[in-house]
């Protein structure tokens, strides 16, 4: 087989084009404003295969700084996997895989990953196995809205610098678990959560959340200290809420009455054992 291993090429223009189609061809997700904007994060480690100048399978491996625990350390997030079509079946991602983990064996406490529906077989064969995961939640009545609510724009690059200094200068919003990166983090200011992002500067914060009739989703909370829930939500409060669902561990907002559940959906796997059973990914954290 004429193919070719490439892995930490970033720095070659041609190759890292290459990479944003295939992930454009494969997962449908276009890396450009991300890349333009000026986040592309060096910690997210390509290898992949080449064939005449394309991409023709290929496993980030992005080793991420995390806390566990009070502890502070490092996990590994497999994402950006996939194979062309017409090399499907050949072992060409069980190889890239095992590569991209040995060269960051011995540098982390564990591998974890959201499948695709339809991958899940697939990590299966490749000895991954399934992991429990939690969400929190909170039953709530609207409060006396208090105004000084922000909606930042992310197409505004004032804005943008503003969301990544709250990015770097974030404190981690658990000690329970919590995942710094400020570059992911970017990535889903721009895609996922683009209209979800908003500042309450009298509390120094950024509130990434939205609301689905009576259920209000709360993505992610940034500051240099982490107001209490209490201090929160009067700025983010509509009286017709019920409920609240936080994508992260509360343990930091001090919240009365919080409960857990099973979250199904995610898809989340890890290979070997994972130093946390049941716990909440922070949505930020995924790549
Ligand atoms: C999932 C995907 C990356 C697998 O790539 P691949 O290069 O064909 O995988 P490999 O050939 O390395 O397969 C490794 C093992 O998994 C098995 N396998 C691969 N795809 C499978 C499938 N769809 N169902 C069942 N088993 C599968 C292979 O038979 C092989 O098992 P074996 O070694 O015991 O024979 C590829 O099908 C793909 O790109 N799918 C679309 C994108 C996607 O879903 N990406 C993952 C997002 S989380």
């Amino acid at each position: 087989m004429d193919i070719e291993l490439k892995t930490e090429y970033w720095e070659d223009l041609d190759a890292r084009k290459a990479f944003k189609t295939f992930i454009l061809d494969i997962h449908g997700l276009d890396f450009t404003e991300w890349e333009a904007r000026g986040y592309w994060d060096k910690a997210y480690t390509p290898f992949s295969y080449f064939r005449d100048g394309q991409v023709i399978a290929s496993v980030c491996i992005y080793l991420l700084d995390a806390t566990i625990g009070g502890r502070t350390t490092k996990l590994v997030q497999i994402s950006g996997v996939g194979t062309h079509l017409d090399w499907r079946r050949q072992g060409l991602s069980r190889k890239l895989t095992v590569l991209g983990l040995e060269r960051f064996r011995d540098q982390h406490e564990g591998v974890f990953l959201f499948a695709d529906e339809e991958a899940i077989p697939y990590y299966l064969r490749c000895g991954f196995s399934a992991l429990d995961e939690s969400q929190e939640f909170c039953q709530i009545n609207g409060v006396p809205i208090k105004s000084g609510l922000v909606r930042l724009n992310p197409s505004d690059q004032q804005d943008l610098d503003k969301i990544y200094g709250y990015a770097e200068s974030r404190v981690r919003i658990s000690d329970k678990f919590s995942i710094f990166s400020p570059k992911l983090l970017m990535f889903h200011a721009l895609y996922t959560l683009r209209n979800k992002v908003y500042e309450i500067p009298e509390l120094d914060c950024l509130v990434f959340f939205d609301r689905n009739d009576e259920v209000v989703n709360i993505y992610d909370i940034l500051g240099r200290t982490i107001p209490t829930f209490e201090e929160i939500y009067p700025y983010i409060s509509s009286e017709t809420d019920k409920q609240i669902n936080f994508h992260f561990h509360t343990d930091k907002l001090g919240i009365r009455g919080v409960q857990t559940r099973v979250l199904l959906g995610n898809n989340t796997f890890v290979k070997g054992s994972f130093p946390l059973s049941a716990p909440v990914f922070p949505f930020t954290s995924r790549a």
